[in-house]
């Protein structure tokens, strides 16, 4: 038997990921880097966002940072035309933005919290396939992953309408994963558990320790950023070639049934 490579190299491919600029997003980034791909990076944040674009063109590759507001549909529509124009395709796209909830009971929520975790969370990922998935069907192929969450898959208290829009990312991955399967698109989830980033800090922030949250995970421990960004590198690659409309949960077995 010939032993194959893992599957896992993007040297030359063009990979766009919108919510790049800290956290899972910015570990994503450097794993793509360092596998080759060259990127355009998307999110808020402008310093940042160039810190991240450089160090991975530290890493032999092309980078650019596009400041990018996922709630803006001309802004979404304009970075994955700069991806088009600048690498001639779109090999894979990484729709990470997401923004934390209010922590607490779901009655206490406002129309306002409302309106910013679905507009972030569900529409901005929407905004970014829609604009994504006609150049990968111009091209006949593309991965596509979409960053849901543990909260994606169970009910976690307390944050109900943040756990409702990473359900529907579930929703909108699985459906849309069918529509394009027989054009040879990928579309899969990532859904971590808890992650050592800002956005889980600013979360729980006043109201539950974060050894708290470690506690209640099997492993013990919250994760790094670059756990689910390895995820999100898999189900982009190759490797994955025969995975579709799955999500794929990193949660230090929090979830487990
Ligand atoms: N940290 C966790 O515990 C955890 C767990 C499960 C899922 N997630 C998800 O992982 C993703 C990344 O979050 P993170 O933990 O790395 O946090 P983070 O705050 O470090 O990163 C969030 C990213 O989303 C971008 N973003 C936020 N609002 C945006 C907007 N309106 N337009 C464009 N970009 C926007 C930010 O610029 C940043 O790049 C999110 O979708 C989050 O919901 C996080």
């Amino acid at each position: 038997m010939q032993v194959e490579n893992s599957g896992q190299d993007f040297a030359g491919r063009a990979v766009l990921l919108i919510g790049g600029t800290s956290g899972i997003g910015e570990a994503a980034a450097l794993l793509f880097a360092k596998a080759g791909a060259n990127l355009l990076i998307g999110g808020l944040g402008a310093a940042e966002g160039a810190a991240v674009a450089a160090a991975c063109r530290a890493q032999g590759v092309e980078a650019e940072f596009l400041e990018t507001d996922v709630r803006e549909e001309a802004q979404v529509a304009r970075i994955v035309a700069r991806t088009v124009e600048r690498f001639g395709r779109l090999d894979v796209a990484v729709n990470n933005a997401g923004v934390e909830g209010r922590f607490g009971p779901v009655q206490d929520s406002t129309v306002d919290d409302f309106d910013k975790l679905i507009g972030v969370n569900l529409r901005g990922i929407f905004l970014g396939m829609k604009y994504e998935i006609p150049h990968m069907l111009a091209q006949g192929r593309g991965a596509i992953v979409n960053t849901s969450s543990s909260a994606g898959v169970t009910g976690i208290a307390n944050v109900a309408l943040y756990t409702a829009s990473k359900h529907a990312v579930v929703g909108l991955t699985k459906a849309s994963s069918l529509e394009l399967a027989p054009a040879g698109i990928r579309v899969n989830a990532v859904a971590p558990g808890p992650v050592n980033t800002g956005l889980l800090h600013r979360m729980i922030a006043g109201k539950i320790d974060v050894s708290v949250i470690a506690g209640s995970v099997p492993m013990g421990r919250v994760s790094e950023p670059r756990e689910a960004a390895a995820a999100i590198l898999w189900l982009a690659s190759d490797a994955a070639s025969y995975v579709t409309g799955h999500t794929l949960v990193v949660d230090g077995g929090l979830t487990v049934p």
